[in-house]
């Protein structure tokens, strides 16, 4: 396609974006093209996997798009000074962080984005694999914060809240109420059928020396129309099973990466103080038990809150502990089916700092 083209079909998108009806008349004057090669740019939309709906003296609107992130939607609609404003797509790669790792390491401007159709080997935090069939919005993000490289966890709450509220707006934009809740430190969860499943992931990834961060890398995975596996359904679910409808994720990811930018901004300005409150209105740890695992061992306590840090704070019988990483599972209080003695404290020694 060239050049031209492909300006006249983003501006063409565009103006029909909103899903309302435009005049013909409207469209090819705004377009400076003829009704009849305004009828062909249509039609290629169509074949293209638009459905569009054409209505004699009314005009055309959007009825569904094609279940693909179009960059050129992205870049025509997003509202953001950096992010998203430099776009590699990619129908399949290993890993989006691999390929903006690379990006990152060459030198590319802050707010660089990989974006993936599916990865082959998509990457979760603590070395877990991250299923990532299509349908799913598997995106890294390239940033280069003047932050100290120990503050750099805090971003990946800041992007897990960002997330959450991206998410819920967007559905409120279609009618459908949900809130998402944060589990520390940074899945971003759904209530479905009493229980929170998580829906995104993040992953942080970066280049640093000892007092200079070189490059943050952060990867969201957020399962949007994508099939969940069977062994993963007790804890993941996707945004379609919940709003009820397949989303349009070329949108969602807009709306995503306009909160990000918004409350990354917020950070730099102001840190992670300003943020808290936010962040723990959603968390879901609040009041409740909690078992933090990591390499060394499980260790079970109650959630006593988030430091300025970001670390985790668990009461552990009479003391209290920070946790600067780690896996958090909820503790059911009352579970008549959990045997005797499971969620029982162990601590492990030398991994967090007794307060
Ligand atoms: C987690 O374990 O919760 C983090 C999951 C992060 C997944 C995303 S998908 C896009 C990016 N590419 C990857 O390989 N991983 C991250």
């Amino acid at each position: 396609m060239s050049r031209e083209d492909y300006s006249v079909e983003s501006r063409l998108l565009s103006l029909l974006s909103l899903g309302q009806i435009v005049s013909g008349e409207k469209i090819a004057s705004r377009l400076k093209i003829s009704r009849q090669a305004l009828h062909k740019r249509i039609e290629l939309l169509r074949q293209k996997g638009y459905r569009i709906d054409g209505k004699p003296k009314q005009g055309y609107r959007i009825a569904s798009v094609p279940d693909r992130l179009s960059v050129q939607r992205v870049l025509s609609s997003i509202q953001t000074q950096s992010l998203g404003k430099n776009i590699i797509y990619l129908d399949q790669t290993d890993s989006t962080q691999n390929q903006a790792k690379k990006l990152a390491g060459d030198g590319c401007k802050e707010g660089a984005l990989v974006i993936a159709e599916k990865q082959t080997a998509g990457k979760g935090r603590l070395g877990r694999v991250w299923v990532s069939s299509g349908g799913g919005i598997w995106a890294s993000l390239v940033f280069r914060p003047d932050i100290p490289p120990q503050n750099v966890p805090l971003l990946s709450l800041v992007i897990s809240l960002a997330v959450a509220e991206a998410i819920d707006h967007f559905c409120s934009g279609l009618g459908k109420k949900i809130r998402c809740g944060l589990k520390w430190p940074n899945d971003v969860m759904i209530q479905t059928g009493g229980n929170y499943k998580k829906v995104c992931g993040i992953l942080t990834e970066m280049s640093a020396e000892s007092e200079r961060v070189h490059w943050v890398v952060l990867g969201f995975g957020i399962n949007v129309n994508n099939k969940i596996p069977v062994e993963l359904k007790h804890s993941a679910s996707n945004l379609q099973s919940v709003a009820g409808l397949k989303l349009d994720r070329t949108m969602l990811l807009c709306s995503v990466l306009e909160k990000i930018e918004e409350k990354y901004r917020k950070f730099m300005d102001h840190g992670f103080a300003d943020l808290k409150s936010d962040y723990l209105s959603r968390c879901i740890l609040k009041g409740k038990i909690v078992t933090l695992s990591d390499t060394e061992g499980s260790t079970t306590g109650r959630f006593v809150g988030i430091g300025e840090d970001g670390v985790l704070i668990l009461r552990i019988k009479n003391r209290t502990a920070n946790f600067f990483a780690g896996d958090v599972t909820l503790i059911p209080l009352r579970s008549p089916r959990r045997p005797a003695g499971t969620g029982a404290p162990v601590t492990a020694k030398g991994r967090f700092r007794g307060m």
